[in-house]
């Protein structure tokens, strides 16, 4: 049977901490659909296709390397309904610190009760645990260099994001 797991979120946009746990869910599981959702909580920066391309360009290699990692986009939808249509019986998500268990925590459980779905939170790489989507846009927004933090596509996209903006005012 294969193993096949959701790793979630809105990724606006993809961060380098994302990419290491979508690679390491890809060594612990068969696929991994990486599930591009909406937040209600937050607006979005970049539109869902865009999102969409940069992870898609972020991981190709992982990619075109085992075969077994797809990205899709489920707007509108709850997250169990997803891994229902996928069929998969597990979500990843990557946890920094305890802030994130506490956000996390309630949504596996309600993950867990909605449909048996169980949440494999994966302890972040400590060169990414202060890497997070809002803190590279404010970064960006001022513009400080984010290199560090998220792929060159990434990087190129907000610099010119910063260029129309700066355009426009
Ligand atoms: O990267 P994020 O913004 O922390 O990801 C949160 C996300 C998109 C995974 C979460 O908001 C989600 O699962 N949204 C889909 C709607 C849903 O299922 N809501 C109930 C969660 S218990």
């Amino acid at each position: 049977m294969t193993r096949r797991c959701v790793c979630p979120g809105s990724f606006d946009p993809v961060t380098n901490g994302h990419l290491d746990v979508i690679a390491r869910a890809g060594d612990l599981f068969d696929e991994v659909v990486v599930a591009v959702l909406h937040n209600p909580g937050k607006s979005g920066t970049f539109d869902v296709e865009s999102r969409m391309n940069l992870i898609e360009a972020s991981v190709s290699a992982l990619v075109q390397e085992s075969g077994r990692v797809r990205v899709e986009q489920f707007g509108g939808r709850l997250l169990v309904d997803v891994c229902r249509e996928v069929g998969a019986g597990w979500i990843v998500k990557g946890v920094r610190g305890s802030t994130d268990y506490s956000y996390e925590a309630p949504m596996a459980r309600m993950n867990a009760h909605l449909a048996g779905v169980e949440t494999v939170f994966l302890a972040a790489d400590p060169r990414w645990a202060h890497v997070s989507s809002s803190l590279v846009r404010e970064v960006a927004s001022y513009g400080g260099d984010v290199g560090a933090f998220v792929p060159d596509v990434v990087r190129a996209a907000l610099s010119a994001q910063q260029r129309l903006r700066r355009a426009q005012t």
